[in-house]
């Protein structure tokens, strides 16, 4: 079973989300195993201080090299070796890619950082690989972290029940954004869910969302097409393209 482990100093706020919905799902399946290590634990002083003064002055605190370093070795000689994470700003951007690099790892491991971030010398000591959830500055490592493990965890065989329900997703499908969505009731507010979706011809509804992924993606993120070997990379955006409020 794929084990996740996630160093932080706030075990007590993730437990919950941990324990709910997807993620509680898969570990009472017995899916995955999610570990909430306590960066304190890894401390030798009174006060368990994890974080001091950077060196050379400045503004904020850092996390000392010292407990992340033990947390590490504490945890890969219990369980064995760990594909390790660090969140970070500047890290590889976190995409559907990597969620799927990871749901393959037998042990992933995830550093939440706080304050200014961590002593450098940790990525000297440990072979973490950074991940970023993308260009803006959270408080800490919390939600990154459990963004990269739900995103990934969601992968793993069976915990979804439906394995089909992952397929047509964004980013899943050849790349592209997912198709729109409708439900009862058929009219809302004047609006009326698309009669295609209403027709009972498979062929048509499977056109029809092959159709509206496309379009979604080449007006909302045409960045996607380039990546695909996709016949609509050479296709620029249409007039009629435009969002609407239905698409
Ligand atoms: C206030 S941030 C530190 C920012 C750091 N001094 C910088 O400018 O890059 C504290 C911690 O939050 C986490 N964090 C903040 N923004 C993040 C992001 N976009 N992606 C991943 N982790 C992030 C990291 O663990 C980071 O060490």
């Amino acid at each position: 079973m794929p084990l996740f482990a996630i160093l932080t100093l706030f075990p007590e706020a993730l437990e919950p989300y941990t324990r709910e919905s997807i993620l509680g799902v898969a570990q009472s399946k017995g899916l995955a195993e999610i570990l909430l290590i306590d960066l304190r634990d890894f401390t030798r002083d009174r006060h368990r201080t994890v974080d001091d003064r950077p060196f050379g002055g400045g503004p904020g605190m850092l996390l000392k090299p010292e407990p992340i370093v033990e947390a590490v070795e504490w945890l890969e000689a219990k369980y064995g070796r760990f594909r390790k994470f660090a969140t970070c700003p500047s890290g590889r951007v976190f995409r559907q890619s990597v969620a799927d690099e990871i749901s393959r790892e037998e042990r992933v491991l995830i550093l939440c950082g706080r304050y200014e971030g961590f002593d450098e010398r940790v990525r000297k000591l440990v072979d973490f690989e950074d991940l970023s959830l993308g260009d803006f500055v959270l408080s800490g490592g919390e939600l990154p972290a459990l963004t990269i493990v739900e995103a990934s965890v969601r992968l793993l065989p069976g915990v979804l029940g439906n394995e089909e329900s992952i397929a047509p997703e964004s980013f899943q499908k050849d790349g592209l954004l997912d198709h729109p969505h409708y439900t009862r009731p058929r009219v809302y507010r004047g609006l009326e869910v698309p009669e295609v979706l209403m027709s009972g011809d498979h062929a048509a509804v499977e056109r029809w969302r092959e159709e509206t992924a496309h379009k979604r993606t080449r007006v909302r993120r045409p960045d996607l097409l380039q990546n695909t070997n996709n016949p609509e990379n050479a296709s620029s955006p249409e007039a009629d393209d435009a969002p609407d409020r239905a698409n």
